[in-house]
């Protein structure tokens, strides 16, 4: 796929996050303006993520007979949260202990701006009332957030999360780290036998393209990494799972979307290695233990 071709996949705000990014003098510098923040805040309703988990645990349900998480005065950690806070509000109204990541990108300063409370945590906790009952008003929605969150503006690998949790979560994170074993490394560290876990990982390109796999299997890993930076990272599930296991994490392989409908090159490199399961495998989910 060509550069071109690539940006005409994109937004005109996602292009100009890039184009902004790119400059060596942005290169370190705030991830997020309020402005860019904002925007993905009305792009983004909070109960989205509600509606992620109910869809991800109900899969689970489904095919391995997952007990649904119980938050309640649970210490819940997620890699890589995201500008917005991920999960923690989720949780949190739903009477976690404490909810704590590790998000480079992370910034309580622009989170805390009334403009995220007014379009983003309002409407969420409405959302959240309707779901999960009455447990707080918005006032104390927005107290319990400042209390009992903590978003370390690292990587998950440097953060001071001490251990055991009891839960962990990850939202099309996984597939973004580098190098993934040093973060499995990580979590076998923070987890014990009882901590409960789901990853959703997309494997997909991450474009609006017809076939999530456009360009990805055109030459070895290496080729898309020179072109595209350090993105995805390009592990495929059958990666994943055995990483896990390598870690002593008893993870269960769920796939959620497989997409084979794919014409497009593909590389012997990723023929040797993978058979169709592992090549279009959309999106998949590493969970466990199936009860409390
Ligand atoms: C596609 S975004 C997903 C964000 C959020 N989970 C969501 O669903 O909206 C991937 C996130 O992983 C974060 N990330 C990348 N490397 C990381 C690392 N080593 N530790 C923690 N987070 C990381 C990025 O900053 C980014 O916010």
């Amino acid at each position: 796929m060509s550069q071109l071709r690539f940006l005409s996949y994109l937004s005109l705000p996602e292009i100009q996050r890039i184009v902004r990014r790119r400059l060596p003098v942005l290169r370190n510098g705030p991830a997020w303006t309020t402005g860019e923040l904002a925007a993905f805040a009305r792009q983004i309703p909070g109960i989205h993520f509600a509606e992620l988990l109910l869809r991800q645990e109900a899969i689970l349900h489904r095919t391995v007979n997952w007990e649904a998480l119980n938050f309640e005065d649970k210490r819940v950690v997620e890699i890589g949260c995201g500008p917005l806070a991920g999960y923690g509000p989720l949780v949190i109204f739903c009477g976690a202990a404490s909810f704590e990541s590790a998000e480079p990108e992370w910034s309580w300063d622009l989170f805390d701006r009334e403009v995220i409370s007014a379009q983003y945590l309002r409407v969420m906790h409405a959302d959240l009332v309707a779901l999960y009952g009455d447990r707080m008003s918005f006032s104390e929605f927005t107290r319990a957030l400042k209390e009992r969150m903590t978003i370390h503006e690292t990587s998950f690998e440097s953060a001071p999360i001490k251990n055991p949790v009891d839960v962990v979560l990850s939202q099309s994170c996984l597939e973004h780290v580098f190098p993934i074993e040093n973060i499995i490394a990580r979590l076998a560290k923070i987890q014990n036998a009882a901590t409960r876990f789901v990853h959703l990982v997309d494997f997909g390109n991450h474009y609006p393209t017809v076939s999530p796999f456009e360009g990805l299997y055109d030459g070895p890993p290496e080729h898309y990494l020179a072109r595209r930076g350090q993105a995805i990272n390009l592990n495929r599930a059958p990666d994943l799972i055995k990483l896990f296991h390598a870690h002593g994490i008893s993870a269960i392989y769920v796939p959620t979307r497989v997409n084979d409908a794919y014409s497009g090159l593909i590389h012997p490199w990723w023929r040797e290695r993978y058979d169709n399961g592992g090549l279009f495998t959309h999106l998949a989910l590493f969970a466990g233990p199936t009860t409390p």
